[in-house]
């Protein structure tokens, strides 16, 4: 574990799920049982990440916070970021930059939900690498929708796109961004793209230019899934619904990765359940007491 800090980013307007995100934050729309946020945050955890910074809108801000307060909870802590207008992805490091204080950071997009055997391993082997860029990348359909990543034979990163009409491969950059302490400055260094963004592809092609950019591939045993149309964010809760179901497990529950991080101990853990008493989400939070390295 390094000194790694986190950052969420869970600004703008939603637009695109209009009306359900008028009133309310995208980021916290339901994935079946629990708000969206709580999937990246958890993945930030895997990664073994308690010092998170939260960008939100100024208006959405405070609802954030009812839902999340400081982090202490769960054994964190997290600083809360104001982006006054979504103004790209990369923004999210000039936004960031006081509270990262020049460390390494995981930075991952609030509406993005990883699922998949083996990403608490391949979170630690990019958060190893002091120096560079990591991105994972995911085959999808349709890769014209996202930023893609142009590979050699060897799997080296040749070319990184944003919405290609072309795209050289079909993996397409996931919202997960594992950048070394330089990300801000180089943050500042790019200029907005067409669409009047600071997109983070184009800051990604700066690692890529100094040969420092990694890609790493989720293979087919990960999900990676979309939550921007109505009927992708119906679709990750019915996966969601599904697998836990199936399971008896939860996927994307912070108090269960702060409790098996050893974060929080039994008596914090039970408070916790007690907070959710009249639901099933509750009664898992109880039944994880000693569950703890089996
Ligand atoms: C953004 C990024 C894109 C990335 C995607 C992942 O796209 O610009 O590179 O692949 O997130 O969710 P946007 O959601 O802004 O269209």
């Amino acid at each position: 574990m390094t000194d790694r800090k986190g950052l969420i980013l869970a600004g703008g307007t939603g637009s695109r799920l209009w009306p359900i995100t008028q009133g309310i934050s995208k980021q916290l729309m339901p994935i079946y049982d629990k708000p969206m946020i709580y999937y990246p945050l958890s993945v930030l955890m895997l990664a073994g990440i308690r010092d998170i910074g939260i960008i939100t809108t100024p208006a959405d801000q405070a609802q954030f916070q009812n839902l999340l307060g400081d982090g202490s909870q769960w054994g964190l802590s997290i600083t809360w970021l104001v982006q006054p207008k979504p103004e790209g992805l990369a923004q999210a490091y000039l936004v960031g930059e006081a509270f990262l204080d020049g460390a390494p950071s995981a930075m991952v997009l609030g509406d993005n939900i990883f699922f998949g055997h083996g990403l608490p391993e391949m979170l630690a082997a990019a958060d190893a690498k002091p120096d560079g860029g990591t991105v994972f990348g995911y085959r999808v359909s349709d890769p014209e929708r996202y930023g893609v990543v142009g590979m050699d034979a060897d799997g080296k990163v040749t070319q990184i796109i944003e919405k290609p009409a072309v795209p050289p491969s079909p993996y397409a950059v996931t919202g997960l961004y594992f950048l070394d302490g330089t990300a801000p400055a180089r943050a500042r260094s790019i200029t907005p793209s067409a669409r009047g963004e600071l997109e983070i592809t184009a800051l990604l092609e700066t690692y890529l230019a100094d040969g420092s950019l990694t890609v790493e591939r989720m293979g087919r045993g990960y999900a990676w899934l979309d939550t921007g149309t109505h009927g992708s964010l119906l679709d990750a809760g019915n996966f969601v619904r599904t697998l836990q179901s199936r399971q008896g497990m939860q996927t994307g529950c912070p108090e269960e990765v702060a409790y098996l991080q050893g974060w929080i101990d039994d008596a914090a853990l039970l408070d916790l359940a007690d907070r959710y008493e009249k639901t099933e989400y509750g009664a898992y939070l109880r039944g994880l007491q000693g569950t703890r390295g089996m």
